[in-house]
């Protein structure tokens, strides 16, 4: 992680008109300079930046942000390469700092494992004539095998003791390389395999996909679930075709390895895919925040249908009105990669636009899968009774409305009929509190009043006792994906603005933008640091009285001689006997 010390030096030395102005033309006006916003379009100049206050806003399309936000909308990069940029700009070096030492000893080995061994996999590559005729043979040339980092595992059972010092080395176990067998004995996972590396947003090996040269089983061998590696979570291709999804605004999800590099060679850029797994939620958020809109491709066989299916369920949870979400089914038995070799990239792109919205989607897969035929009174129930879950899942509050006006013309209600029926919740409640969440925000809970400072300091969140914190709660929730962000290096460090960015088209951006603009330019830091530690000692407390209550009402029914040693234990530090020293904790 940069320091957030760095990112508040980085921001007093450069100025935001002229990292502004090295993109638009700005023109003073009054205090403030204006240009046409770049993020929208419009013909009078509504985009203004402030001097004083290192920021800019736009008054028609609402993007804000200080001179890194700048960067990360404009130029579609990442929080870090765009402090990068910003540093070399003013001739300052960026510091990495790890969130704490136990993270870098685990963290970091892995990645420097996984990326010694991807330079050996593409080393061999060269030397594999066998693999270089088998890429060729489909099509991709080594400048796509290079941008992709492709590799060769060559055969054999133990090719990796030449790559590492130490072959016992049980990091290499832990991060996927190496597998050990019931007697113990040590071997290479991939061999005699095509390798496609994983990298994550920041462009670390994470992973890898193995395919073998031709036919065998599995087709596909990868890397397992590791401390680096969360297959729901990434993307394969990203970093590569960062640049395309932002030039076009619109990102292509497709199933497997080869189309993402199939369709590169061919020319298609802004692809990614998801990882052997169907799309996830997490999948969805990340894809919403690199593109206005995402274009989910699938083949057309059962699992393909299953998987969008899981797409659409997924998507109708965490879209925002502002983002668009189609799905788009190959015809035939043709996935994207033999449909670009066979048609070429213009056959491609004119089919992929053709790709069916979302709300479309939804409700002509409703009457198809669940059998609602509207032409029948029990058809047009069954229609409304299926929808109810997917309707009640929906965040967005236009898409919700339109959606369930949709249903209702179908099944002859009104709209009212339907929301009534589909127990859906009024719409000012869920634009703070999705369905996925119960609750609203409580300003008086111990959640919120640990956002409070969270926000102030985001950091901070990495040392909450999650355990405790409620998820059901719109602001514990949110206070979880902090901490997520910040367990996987993502989060941007340098006040709620960047927070806001970061979040921004998630379930969580209301909730930050409600409470960003009561906070206070100069917080207390000792205030602040006591009120977060009394929030966490309350949400202790509050854990040890619930387990208190638990064994006293159980007591009755006797409990073994661990509970008893537990009760006596939790009871002398909530009333410590006189004398000792004050009880902290559990
Ligand atoms: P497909 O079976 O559709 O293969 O798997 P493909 O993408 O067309 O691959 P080629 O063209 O035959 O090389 C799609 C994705 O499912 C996962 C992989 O992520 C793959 O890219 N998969 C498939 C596996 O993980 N293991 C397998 O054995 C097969
Ligand atoms: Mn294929």
């Amino acid at each position: 992680m940069i320091p957030e010390s760095f990112v508040q030096e980085l921001l007093a030395r450069v100025d935001i008109v002229d990292v502004v102005e090295r993109y638009v033309p700005l023109r003073k006006a009054g205090a403030n300079y204006s240009a046409c916003c770049p993020f929208h379009s419009e013909k009078t100049p509504s985009f203004t930046v402030s001097q004083s206050k290192q920021f800019y806003h736009c008054f028609g399309c609402g993007a804000h942000g200080s001179a890194i936000g700048f960067l990360m909308q404009h130029a579609g990069i990442g929080f870090v390469e765009a402090v990068e940029d910003l540093a070399g700009s003013v001739g300052l070096q960026v510091p990495h700092e790890e969130r704490n030492r136990a993270e870098r000893a685990k963290k970091a080995p892995l990645t420097e494992l996984m990326a010694r061994a991807m330079r050996f996999y593409r080393e061999q590559l060269k030397v594999s004539p066998t693999a270089i005729d088998y890429l060729k043979g489909r099509g991709l040339t080594g400048e796509i095998a290079a941008k992709f980092g492709l590799g060769y595992a060559p055969d054999g059972w133990q090719n990796l003791d030449r790559v590492f010092d130490d072959y016992n080395e049980p990091a290499l176990v832990e991060c996927g390389l190496i597998i050990v067998n019931e007697q113990g004995r040590r071997y290479d996972r991939f061999r005699d395999r095509i390798m496609f590396p994983i990298l994550d947003q920041r462009g670390n090996v994470i992973g890898f996909g193995g395919r073998v040269l031709g036919q065998g089983e599995p087709k596909y061998l990868n890397s397992p679930e590791t401390p680096i590696f969360e297959k729901g979570r990434e993307l394969y291709g990203l970093p590569q075709a960062r640049k395309a999804i932002h030039e076009q605004d619109t990102v292509l999800v497709v199933e497997g390895y080869m189309d993402v590099v199939g369709l590169a060679q061919a020319g298609v850029e802004n692809v990614v895919a998801t990882l052997g797994t169907a799309a996830t939620g997490a999948n969805v958020q990340k894809l919403i925040k690199t593109a206005s809109r995402v274009v989910f491709c699938f083949d057309r066989d059962s699992a393909g249908d299953r998987a969008a299916w899981k797409a659409m369920d997924v998507a109708l949870e965490f879209v925002t009105d502002n983002k668009a979400v189609e799905i788009l089914q190959m015809e035939g038995n043709q996935d994207p990669d033999e449909y670009v070799r066979e048609h070429g990239k213009e056959a491609f792109v004119r089919y992929m636009n053709s790709a069916t919205r979302l709300s479309e989607f939804f409700v002509r897969e409703l009457m198809r899968q669940k059998d609602a035929n509207p032409n029948t009174p029990e058809g047009r129930a069954r229609l409304v009774h299926e929808a109810k879950p997917y309707l009640q899942k929906v965040s967005a509050p236009a898409l919700r409305v339109q959606l369930t006006k949709d249903i209702a013309r179908l099944a002859q209600m009104t709209q009212a009929e339907v929301e009534a029926i589909c127990e859906l919740k009024p719409l000012a409640r869920s634009r703070y509190a999705p369905a996925s969440m119960k609750h609203r925000p409580v300003p008086s809970s111990i959640e919120y009043k640990l956002l409070e400072v969270v926000l102030h300091k985001p950091t901070w969140a990495a040392s909450l006792p999650l355990e405790l914190v409620d998820t059901e709660r719109p602001e514990g929730a949110l206070l979880h994906a902090i901490a997520d962000a910040i367990d996987h290096g993502e989060l941007p460090a340098g006040g709620v603005g960047l927070l806001l960015e970061f979040f921004r088209g998630s379930i969580h951006e209301p909730l930050i933008a409600a409470l960003a603009p009561s906070m206070s330019d100069d917080a207390d830091w000792a205030a602040m640091e006591a009120l977060f530690n009394d929030a966490i000692a309350h949400l202790r407390h509050g854990a040890r009285d619930a387990e208190i209550k638990a064994l006293t009402e159980r007591a009755r029914q006797g409990l073994s001689a661990e509970e008893k040693r537990r009760l006596t234990e939790l009871l002398a530090k909530k009333h410590p006997p006189p004398g000792s020293t004050k009880a902290s904790g559990l």
